[in-house]
């Protein structure tokens, strides 16, 4: 028997539902950006032993202590972020400090941060544009079936707030014992990149991997789908204009493509800019097309030639008349490893689409692939959500466990099938 989820980020929610109801419904500025910086100044409270986020003397004293530590911050934590002046007043400030500094963010496990950056962003976003966060016992799915390891570069070109980075990380970290500071740092500074065209994902995403241990992560603000061909036509306009290989250019040595792509692009949304979809193959001189195809030829583009994807994709993608140009597409660019079908609700509530997960294997020169190679297929049965997008816990599940533990899922089943399916069909990644 499984048992419904309860508030697992416990504390923290609720104290944000009491500042909420003492002053930031009515303080008429953004309730994630103040909350987010209010957590960043105590985060760097903690970490940096100063003991000033308290209440002070004055309103105005407290004021400006908290400003200062959130200048400070920034500093350490580049692009953390955005704005580095509280925008409440200072009595009202002042009452947000005073519940906040009872709770020490140190003692808080990276799930219960990260489940709490998403109910504020979640709060505050409503879904909007996409840009919810990927339940967290799927991206693990994603990561266990292609397994990282820390000599290879991984990617997310829709990164969010950096799920599949942070449990790329962690699986790194246990199956390699990667335990040194340096080695840790290594590891985040030169393989782990993530990008997206949200501000505001940026910040959550770098402040999730303060978190976990890396202050200095290639974590970038930019459009994935720009390629080096179409820079230029963007110069008069705010959107960020530099591409993912100006990025690899200037910062990775002897690039060649990235080793493992983890992804779930928006499901919703098309591009209709003309320039765009003339440099991809997938537009077939459509006037539009949907932005999750054309995330699908970028990675694949981007990786490298025997590098691995896993891609969180509609329903529609794998099943629909319309997409068969697609599939024959992939089909000819990759050997598809896996296809994996989620339940109806494991998006919910953010969205009703049905989805799935395509794991394929750029082609390579020296793959040898016969024409009818199989490919290992499983529909997940137990979604770990009900119809109202609630978590449903296991049985013997503890409140604090991570998302893979006490999430009520058949994962890991299916991984260790698909174990059993490299086996047999005699496939390694690291050939
Ligand atoms: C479903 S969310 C990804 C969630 C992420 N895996 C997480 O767990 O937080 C899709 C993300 O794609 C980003 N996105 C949409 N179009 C993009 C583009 N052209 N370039 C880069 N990112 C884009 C959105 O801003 C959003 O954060």
């Amino acid at each position: 028997m499984a048992k419904r989820h309860h508030n697992q980020k416990g504390n923290l929610e609720s104290l944000f539902l009491h500042m909420e109801e003492l002053v930031l419904a009515n303080s008429g500025e953004d309730e994630f950006e103040e909350v987010f910086k209010l957590l960043i100044a105590k985060l760097w409270d903690e970490r940096s032993q100063q003991s000033r986020f308290h209440c002070h003397s004055t309103d105005e004293v407290t004021f400006e202590a908290i400003a200062k530590l959130m200048q400070q911050a920034e500093k350490e934590w580049s692009g953390v972020l955005d704005d580095v002046k509280p925008r409440l007043t200072p009595e009202h400030l002042a009452i947000c400090v005073d519940a906040i500094s009872k709770h020490n963010i140190s003692n808080d496990s990276l799930d219960v941060i990260d489940s709490f950056f998403e109910f504020i962003v979640a709060k505050s976003a409503k879904g909007a544009k996409g840009q919810y966060f990927t339940p967290r016992h799927v991206v693990e799915l994603c990561v266990r079936i292609l397994q990282p390891a820390s000599s290879e570069t991984v990617l997310d070109p829709a990164c969010g707030s950096g799920g599949f980075l942070l449990h790329a990380l962690s699986f790194v970290r246990r199956n390699e014992r990667l335990d040194s500071v340096e080695e840790l740092q290594n590891f985040c500074g030169e393989k782990l990149w993530g990008f997206d065209i949200d501000a505001r994902a940026i910040r959550v995403a770098k402040a999730l991997m303060v978190l976990a241990g890396d202050g200095n992560s290639n974590i970038i603000r930019l459009n994935s789908l720009l390629k080096p061909e179409m820079v230029g036509l963007f110069n008069n306009t705010d959107e960020p204009n530099l591409t993912i290989e100006d990025i690899c250019r200037s910062r990775i040595k002897r690039h060649k493509g990235f080793d493992v792509i983890l992804t779930n692009p928006p499901f919703a949304g098309e591009i209709r800019e003309k320039h765009f979809l003339d440099c991809y193959t997938l537009a077939n001189k459509k006037y539009r097309v949907e932005r999750d195809v054309l995330f699908i030829e970028r990675c694949l583009e981007l990786l490298k030639p025997g590098g691995r994807l896993a891609i969180v994709l509609p329903h529609n993608k794998f099943a629909g008349n319309s997409f068969d140009f697609l599939r024959e597409w992939v089909l000819k660019k990759a050997r598809i490893l896996a296809v994996i079908g989620l339940g109806r609700h494991t998006f919910l509530p953010h969205t009703h689409q049905k989805a799935s997960i395509l794991f394929l294997q750029k082609n390579h020169p020296s793959m040898k692939i016969s024409p009818d190679y199989n490919i290992f297929f499983a529909i997940s049965e137990k979604d770990g959500k009900n119809s109202k997008g609630q978590f449903i816990l296991c049985e013997s599940a503890l409140e604090m466990g991570d998302a893979w533990d006490t999430i009520d899922h058949d994962f890991s089943e299916i991984t260790e099938n698909f174990t059993r399916f490299l086996r047999q069909e005699n496939i390694n990644f690291k050939d």
